[in-house]
Formats: structure tokens, C-alpha cells, sequence
């Protein structure tokens, strides 16, 4: 989604900005822009659909002077993503650029029209310059302008400001969607968050909602929404994230897929006491005897780890699970009992149906858990238990590791609630983290897997319509596997229950569609294995993931088998999620998509 980055100091604005901008290349985007303001105040800009080295190219042609300036990339949402609706968007001597959207933009471009304004795009951000020029025009000075301004607004938004005329200031604010103040010797920085910020600053300011920010080269000024002076702790940058660089892989998800092992064993880590065979209560900070039920709310992939979580809470601790993508959630009747358990499960915590949802179980008074990737997030601070999935930064689009790191967490939390509830003995507790324990050994086992895959993507990358299926828990699998295919390479694919293919997609079975099906030798595998053949005998082109016992039952049906290490069933998930992932990779790289930045997608979707 939108990025936005700003800079005021003694360096030289235009390529530190772009620089930055790469750097949130990874949230999605389909234009970009900068704009500068050079030591007398004169300001200018540059603006490009399409990548940021189309920006490039133009700055390479027309250098933009100054060392203040702000820069945007931009994920369209009102309007095409032409020049003219990339940000900076100009109403002199205010530029600004924007992550969210204005609901009352409608209402609000219309009063500027009838007020004599020029609007050149037909975006909703070009009316906050032209209000925030107004009021500048009509004698408010900076502060009471900006609070002004932002009181008409309805939505949401991170915003970043420059102005003619002032090559000391940078103003920013935030209602919805993240924003960071970055702080180095030589200058202070705006960043949508801290992944832009890191190489170039050493400590960070988190805004919190409401407030805004008057930046000069050595100050930086917050208010909160009522104006009134507010501190915010500047933090040290995350080692982490200054580590969010590709090493020797061609690309971030390669990198990401191959590093599971390692922050699966990071994540179990921090909930398992291995020694014990047991979870750890410090780090869950929840009795689960305390709930009649479980709300499970969030969005793409985080919602197919929450529908795993599902059968792993009913089936360990017969805690009845309801389950909802986020942007339906709130759109429900709906009681919010104080004896359920408002869980959320996001990568970014920032995703605005999620985190709005979040919020309408706050405001019903429930208790809110979220398991989340980004420890400095709006949800990680709005929750009342922040449950780590220590994944570490995830920069491609699509989500692998922070998937199976959910799947991680979520595991621990079922045996937790079963331990809570006393559906589960000591012994069986045991059992179920040492099956945890093994998880990242299988999973990096199931590495090995990825020259067949390599193979089997080329075959799977001409298709048009691929179908995943499975059930029980193989079932969100397959759903996850179908949308890293889809998201990928393009190719149109659907995840179904194994039982429901034959009411309705089998009619889509011809010898042109690869039918991925996933089934581990587990109690339903016959059952699987049944649909399978009912696929097989309407031509569909079986590629069955399974384990060894798995295998020997599907030979001779399917055309091509992908054998993982066996597996506790408790831990099946997170074991056939791997060659999935590595399917839709290598199937991505024979159709030659932009495999960490798929069109239209965005890392972080900040707008409902
Ligand atoms: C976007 C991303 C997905 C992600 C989803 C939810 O669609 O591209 O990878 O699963 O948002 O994001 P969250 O940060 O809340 O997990």
C-alpha cells in the first residue's frame, strides 16, 4: 500500500528519498513521486506511473535541489495510477502526499470547486493540499492550519507535508494508518515505517493516532489531536529490520521460504517450555478456562492460518471457533459476549479491516489477543495480549514465513487452551510440543522438495485454472496454497474442501487443469484419496502432496507426487504448506512475474 517517506537536513533530499522509497517498494505500487524544496524555498517535482526506476530515470534527467523534500509511492485507489494522480499533489505552497483514503472526499472536492479551486487529479488527496493551502492563505499559522485541516477530514490517513517557501519544515500526521519520525545526526526523517527508516536513521518515533508533527532539521514537535504538546519515546531501530536485505537469494520470498526453519524454531521457542513439555503461561498471558468461545478475525493469508487454528482449538480444547474475514466482521449481528475471546491474527497489524475490528471488539468490552509480526504496530499496541510471531521483517508481498510462524503461535495457543481447560492431559501436552519441537526440522526437510517443485511449476505455469483441494486442516492449506498460486504467477486458482469439488468445480476438470491435491496419510486421507479419483477419471492432472504412506496410495493416479518427511499429524500444516509455497515461487519465476511485488497487491493493506 501507499508509502510515504520525507527528509529535512544536510543531505541531499531527492536520492535519500528515493532511496527510502525502495525501500517500501515491498508494501505495493503502481506510481511514485518526490517533491523538494531547495534552500530559498522554491519547490519542485517529479512524478511517475509505474516502478520507481521511471522516477529514477526522470531524476537522472532533472535532478530535484534542496535537502527537504517528501516522497510517495503510490497504490491507486481513487483514480488510475497516471502522473497526474501520483503524489506530491501541489496546491501552493503546500505539498503533500497521503496513505488512506478520504471518505468525504466527494463533499470536500466539491466545496473546493464551488470556492474557485483548480483540481488537476481525481484523487482525494489533492483536497487536503488545497484545504491546508486555504487556511495558510487565510492567515492560520502551521499548527492551528494543520489541526484545521484535518478536522474535516473523515478516513484515514498518514500524511507528510513540505512547503514553498519554508526549506525548514516538514509537517506530518496520522489518524489510521502508521507513521515514523526517524531521527539521525544530519537530519530527520518520515517513513511509513521503520523498514524505510533503518539504513538511514538510529532511532525512531512512533506516532500514535491523532497526532501531528512539525519537523525541523534538529526539532521535531508532536501534538496530539487536541494540540497540545505530547512525548513519544524515540526508540532504537531494530537490529532486525536493519537486517531486511536479500542476501544470496534472487529474490525476498525465496529467502523467506528458505529462513522458516529458522523463525518457526524462533517462534516455538518463545511459547514452548520444552522441558517441561508444556506452554509457557508468561508468554501467553491468557487463561483460556476463562472463555465460552473464540473470535477469529483477520484477512488473506492470516485468516487461512486463523481457519487451521480453528480445527486445532475445537479439535485440543473443544473451544467452539468463529471464524471471519475482517472486512465482514463488523458487518454482522453481532453480541460481542464478555466470555468470548476477541482473537486477531495479522502480519503487519496494520491492515485496516483487521485493526478495525479489533476495535469494535474493544469498544464491546471484550478481551482482545492478536497474534501479530510487527511488535511496533497500531494492533500490537491496541491489544490487550500481543502474541509475537517472531518471523522477523517480511518484504515480499506474498506472506510465507509470518504464515507458518501464525501456524506456530496458533498451535501453541490450542494446546494452552487445552492445558487451560483440561481436555488435555500432561502426557498428551507433551506430545503436543514435542510434535511442535520436530516442526522446524520437517519443515526444513521439506526443503529438499524444491528441484521437483522446480520441475512441476513448469508444468503448472501454462494453465489457466489450477484447483487445490483438501480436508480438515488440509483444507486452509489448500486454500493457501491456491492464493500464493494465484497471487504469483497469475493463474487463475481455487481452493476447495476436497468434498465439495464435485459441487461445482469439477465441472472446471479437464486434461488442461492441474488438480494439487493435498493429503497427508492422516484419518481422512481415504476419504481424499476418493476425490481424487474423481477428479483423475475426468482427466484433471493429479499432483498429490502427501508423505510416504500417502504416496504408495496415490501412485498410478496422480501424474506427478510430492513426498514430505512423515509427520506428526498435530504438526501436518506447517509441513505441507512448504512445497505449496515453493509451487507458486518457482511457477511465478517460468511466467516471469514480479515475483515480491505482484501487480495490484499490496504488503499492508491500509485502506477497508
Ligand atoms: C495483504 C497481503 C497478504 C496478507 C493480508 C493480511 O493482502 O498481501 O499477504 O495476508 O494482506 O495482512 P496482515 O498484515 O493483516 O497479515
Amino acid at each position: 500500500m501507499c508509502g510515504i517517506v520525507g527528509v529535512i537536513g544536510q543531505r541531499d533530499a531527492a536520492p535519500l528519498l528515493l532511496d527510502a522509497l525502495k525501500r517500501l517498494e515491498y508494501r505495493g505500487y503502481d506510481s511514485a513521486g518526490i517533491a523538494t524544496v531547495n534552500g530559498e524555498g522554491a519547490m519542485a517535482r517529479l512524478r511517475s506511473p509505474g516502478k520507481l526506476r521511471n522516477l529514477e530515470k526522470r531524476l537522472d534527467v532533472v535532478p530535484l535541489p534542496g535537502g527537504t523534500g517528501i516522497g510517495h509511492t503510490r497504490w491507486a485507489t481513487h483514480g488510475a495510477p497516471t502522473e497526474a494522480n501520483a503524489h506530491p499533489h501541489l496546491a501552493a505552497p503546500v505539498a503533500v502526499v497521503h496513505n488512506g483514503i478520504i471518505e468525504n472526499f466527494r463533499e470536500l472536492r466539491a466545496k473546493l470547486k464551488a470556492a474557485g479551486a483548480t483540481l488537476t487529479s481525481d484523487t482525494d488527496t489533492e483536497t487536503i493540499a488545497h484545504l491546508m493551502a486555504h487556511r495558510l492563505a487565510s492567515g492560520e499559522e502551521m499548527k492551528a492550519a494543520l489541526l484545521g485541516t484535518l478536522g474535516e477530514l473523515e478516513g484515514a490517513y498518514a500524511l507528510a507535508f513540505a512547503f514553498e517557501g519554508q526549506p525548514q519544515l516538514l509537517a506530518a500526521a496520522r489518524s489510521g494508518s502508521p507513521l515514523a519520525i526517524g531521527l539521525a545526526d544530519d537530519s530527520v526523517m518520515i517513513g511509513s515505517d521503520a523498514i524505510a527508516l533503518a539504513p538511514f536513521c538510529d532511532r525512531i518515533i512512533y506516532l500514535d493516532d491523532g497526532d501531528i508533527a512539525l519537523l525541523t532539521p534538529s526539532k521535531v514537535e508532536i501534538f496530539d489531536k487536541t494540540g497540545a504538546p505530547v512525548d513519544r519515546p524515540a526508540v532504537a531501530v531494530p537490529v532486525q529490520i536493519s537486517l531486511a536485505e536479500k542476501g544470496n537469494y534472487r529474490h525476498f520470498m525465496a529467502k523467506e521460504i528458505h529462513e522458516q526453519p529458522e523463525v518457526i524454531a524462533r517462534t516455538i521457542g518463545h511459547y514452548l517450555d520444552i522441558g517441561e513439555g508444556t506452554i509457557r503461561d508468561s508468554a501467553v498471558g491468557l487463561d483460556f478456562a476463562d472463555y465460552r468461545r473464540v473470535s477469529i478475525t483477520a484477512c488473506g493469508t492470516a485468516f487461512y492460518a486463523g481457519l487451521v487454528a480453528r480445527h486445532w482449538f475445537e479439535q485440543i480444547a473443544r473451544l467452539p471457533v468463529d471464524l471471519d474475514v475482517a472486512s465482514e466482521f463488523r458487518y454482522r449481528a453481532q453480541n460481542f459476549p464478555r466470555d468470548e475471546l476477541a482473537l486477531f491474527v495479522s502480519q503487519s497489524g496494520e491492515t485496516a479491516d483487521t485493526l478495525a475490528s479489533l476495535r469494535v471488539c474493544r469498544a464491546a468490552g471484550q478481551t482482545i489477543a492478536t497474534v501479530v509480526n510487527v511488535p511496533t504496530s497500531t494492533m500490537a499496541r491496541e491489544t490487550d495480549v500481543a502474541l509475537p510471531t517472531l518471523a522477523g521483517p517480511e518484504i515480499g508481498v506474498a506472506s510465507t514465513k509470518a504464515f507458518t510462524c501464525q501456524l506456530a503461535t496458533l498451535a501453541a495457543l490450542a494446546v494452552k487452551a487445552g492445558i487451560d481447560r483440561g481436555t488435555v492431559s500432561a502426557e498428551e501436552a507433551r506430545a503436543y510440543v514435542d510434535a511442535l519441537v520436530e516442526a522446524p526440522r520437517l519443515v526444513a526437510d521439506t526443503l529438499h522438495v524444491e528441484p521437483q517443485l522446480e520441475r512441476i511449476a513448469r508444468i503448472v505455469a501454462p494453465a489457466t485454472t489450477a484447483l487445490f483441494m483438501g480436508r480438515g486442516a488440509s483444507y486452509p492449506v489448500a486454500l493457501e496454497g491456491a492464493l500464493k498460486l494465484k497471487e504469483l504467477s497469475y493463474i487463475h486458482a481455487e481452493g476447495y474442501a476436497a468434498g465439495e469439488l464435485k459441487h461445482g468445480p469439477i465441472a472446471l476438470v479437464d486434461d488442461s487443469v492441474p488438480v494439487v491435491v493435498v493429503a497427508p496419510f492422516d484419518d481422512l486421507f481415504a476419504k481424499t484419496v476418493s476425490n481424487m479419483q474423481e477428479v483423475a477419471a475426468r482427466g484433471g492432472r493429479i499432483i498429490g502432496v502427501t508423505d510416504a504412506r500417502g504416496a504408495e496410495a496415490m501412485a498410478g493416479t496422480a501424474e506427478e507426487i510430492i513426498v514430505v518427511p512423515d509427520a506428526p499429524a498435530f504438526i501436518h500444516p506447517l509441513v505441507m504448506t512448504i512445497p505449496l509455497q515453493l509451487l507458486a515461487y518457482h511457477a511465478a519465476i517460468t511466467n516471469g512475474t514480479d515475483v515480491d511485488q505482484p501487480r495490484n497487491l499490496a504488503k499492508s493493506v491500509t485502506v477497508e
